[in-house]
């Protein structure tokens, strides 16, 4: 499936819930900077995914909201390989969760194939009728009703459904609800090393749901979202880098791919995409040392920052809210501020 260039650890494989197969080291189609860019660059992106398909990567990772469906579709078409090698996920938006099916047909027109996996972006949703108001967690459609619509698209076009942004706390009443009987395949969430889900990837793991790590390098050394030289700097990743002649980077995606989770990085450079899967196999005490990171670091959510401010708002009664949603709707966070993930 995946190409020799990988080591082992790069070309490792997941099987998902309902059997999936799916290579761990995937690549991120979301342009760097966002969702948003110029038609002007199209061809660029298109080119980039075509760049990491030749560097051996099979797993795509895409979606409404970052633009690029169409482009994916337009890089595997012409490309030779064959499109049972790929895996091609996708998300319904939030401002879409009020007709499930429709957006899932845009997508797929978009891509020109059919959608390995279709993912909820996020838990959130927003009003039909004013496209600018954020829906409560109450608020129907709420996600366990979306995701409900989600599982009837299960079939020769929707290889599997999953869910992105998910807490134990959201998870937790999807999955006792009755009315569900597609267990997620996956969770894409953000894990880097200043937020590395402890609990919420074994979580996942036990209950059959494949945790996909988005920005999983923090956004590499020019981040767009924080400092990142806190991590890049730190003389554990130094020590790191120096020991397995890899960069920090790819020891990170070692790390991940060692917990169970797929990754999927992105990269304009074909020297980093090559660098990529050369993923080292760490010690188990390496990886407590990883693990235990965040802990001298300080804990950070990207999510937090400044980039995602599209998003943030002081919504009165609530406090400080993402999409709507505060910190403890999202299940990041208990009502004294200690870190649930
Ligand atoms: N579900 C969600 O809510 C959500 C949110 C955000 C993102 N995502 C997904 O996650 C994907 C990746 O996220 P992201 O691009 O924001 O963050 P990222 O993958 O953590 O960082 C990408 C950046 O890291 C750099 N990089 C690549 N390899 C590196 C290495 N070995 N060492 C250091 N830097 C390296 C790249 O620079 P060069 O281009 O110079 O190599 C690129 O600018 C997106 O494409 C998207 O698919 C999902």
């Amino acid at each position: 499936m995946a190409s020799s260039n990988a080591t082992p650890q790069g070309a490792t494989i997941f099987e998902l819930n309902n059997g999936q197969k799916v290579p761990a080291l995937g690549f991120g189609a979301m342009k760097k900077g966002g969702g948003t860019f110029p038609a002007s660059e199209r061809d660029y992106v298109k080119s980039l995914i075509a760049q990491a398909i030749n560097a051996g990567y099979r797993t795509i990772d895409t979606s409404r909201l970052y633009q690029t469906e169409d482009l994916v579709g337009q890089a595997l078409r012409e490309t030779s390989i064959p499109r049972e090698e790929f895996t091609i996920i996708t998300k319904l938006a939030p401002s879409d969760t009020h007709d499930v099916r429709g957006a899932f047909e845009r997508s797929r027109a978009l891509l020109g194939t059919y959608i390995d996996i279709y993912i909820m972006h996020w838990p959130q949703g927003f009003d039909k009728d004013d496209p600018s108001r954020p829906l409560d967690p109450g608020e129907s459609p709420t996600y366990i009703e979306v995701y409900k619509k989600m599982q009837e698209l299960v079939g020769p076009e929707c290889g599997g459904i999953g869910v992105g942004n998910f807490t134990i706390r959201t998870l937790e009443p999807l999955l006792n609800d009755p009315g569900v009987y597609v267990v997620p395949v996956v969770n894409e969430i953000e894990i880097q090393p200043r937020n590395p889900n402890l609990k919420l990837v074994p979580y996942c793991l036990e209950n059959g749901i494949r945790p996909i790590a988005w920005g999983p390098l923090a956004g590499g050394i020019s981040s767009q979202y924080t400092n990142t030289t806190t991590i890049y700097d730190d003389p554990l990743f130094k020590a790191l880098s120096s020991k397995y002649d890899l960069s920090a980077g790819t020891v990170i995606l070692s790390w991940l791919v060692q917990r169970g989770v797929i990754v999927v990085p992105h990269s304009s450079s074909p020297t980093r995409l090559a660098q990529n899967r050369q993923l080292a196999e760490l010690t188990e005490d390496e990886m407590q040392e990883l693990n235990s990171f965040h802990e001298k670091a300080g804990r950070q959510r990207v999510t937090d920052e400044a980039f995602f401010d599209f998003g943030w708002k002081d919504t009165p009664g609530k406090g400080r809210t993402f999409m709507g949603w505060s910190v403890v709707d999202l299940g990041w966070e208990d009502e004294e501020g200690n870190w649930l993930t």
